[in-house]
């Protein structure tokens, strides 16, 4: 399998923003993770951090008929971006999302995901495991 991950804005701010919220590894660990995951998975895996929408609508399209599934954070785009939203339609990859901090159990508007109507699991309130589960995932419903 031939993954994307997908990380947003301030995703590579990890480790200094907001610790309670969102931990104290930074994100090389967190990427160091997710190689390791997929190492142990067999699974092919391309990783990118982008604070920009466009880059995000970007790599997503790039994915079309190049990768197999995707892995999706998008961070605050999650509550508004109908571009990505769209981007994911558009290239119909199976898709998961995930959220390092209990979105449901923030301020109201991040209970609204754009990103998350067009995905086949949401995953919340896990930290960094909620992107190994969102791997394993995966790799169960579709073969490595
Ligand atoms: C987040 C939750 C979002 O609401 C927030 O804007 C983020 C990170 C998470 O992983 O918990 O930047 O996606």
């Amino acid at each position: 399998m031939k993954l994307l991950v997908l990380n947003g804005p301030n995703l590579n701010m990890l480790g200094v923003r907001e610790p309670d919220i969102y931990g104290r590894e930074d994100y090389a660990s967190l990427e160091r993770l997710i190689r390791d995951t997929c190492g142990e998975l067999g699974v092919d895996v391309e990783i990118c951090q982008s604070n920009h929408e466009g880059e995000l609508v970007d790599q997503i399209q790039g994915a079309f008929g190049r990768m197999d599934a995707i892995v999706i954070n998008p961070a605050a785009y999650t509550h508004t971006s109908v571009a990505i939203l769209d981007a994911l339609k558009a290239v119909a990859l199976p898709a998961v999302e995930v959220h390092l901090s209990d979105v449901n159990d923030r301020e109201e508007f991040r209970k609204i995901s754009y990103a998350g109507m067009a995905c086949e699991k949401t995953i919340v309130g896990k930290g960094f495991q909620g992107y190994t589960e969102a791997i394993r995932y995966l790799v169960q419903t579709y073969g490595t």
